[in-house]
């Protein structure tokens, strides 16, 4: 496994759209290996492949301590709304209040292929949403309410 570096939003390629992972091969675990360790380094709660340059629909959460890897993700359902406070590690050091859907409800595959659906709530919910979002270009800060807010830790 290894660290990869996080790109920041000033980075062109955080606004592209990724592709569809085709293989669900050695490269694609390596991948997901190497973002699980780049998110616990960087202690936070989802991480996108394109947020370390690959643009492949490969993306990770792990809330409360359960990691989920989604390959080729794709919103089933939302329902609910939730106003939250949103960061991002491609937007460092600072925060955001957006409104995101209370439950999502999911579909992807996992790294050997396999198709599951998956709902989240709450926390999950936004990891999810932000995740996919991240697929598709999308950063919250689109969609902040608001002003951000730096970080004072
Ligand atoms: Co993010």
């Amino acid at each position: 496994m290894a660290l990869r570096t996080i790109l920041t939003d000033e980075s062109p390629k955080l606004r592209k759209i990724s592709r569809e992972q085709v293989s669900f091969d050695e490269r694609l675990h390596q991948l997901l290996d190497d973002m699980k360790e780049t998110l616990d380094h960087a202690n936070g709660a989802g991480l996108a492949a394109v947020q370390v340059g690959i643009l492949r629909r490969v993306a990770i959460v792990d809330v409360e301590d359960v990691l989920i890897e989604l390959v080729n993700p794709v919103v089933l359902s939302i329902d609910g709304e939730q106003e939250v406070t949103e960061g991002c590690l491609s937007v460092v050091g600072k925060w955001g209040k957006t409104i995101r859907p209370q439950r999502v409800k999911v579909k992807a595959f996992d790294r050997y292929g396999n198709e599951f659906e998956l709902e989240g709530e709450d926390l999950l919910a936004l990891a999810l949403v932000h995740e996919i979002d991240h697929l598709d270009g999308k950063l919250y800060t689109d969609i902040v309410v608001g002003e951000l807010w730096e970080d004072n830790e």
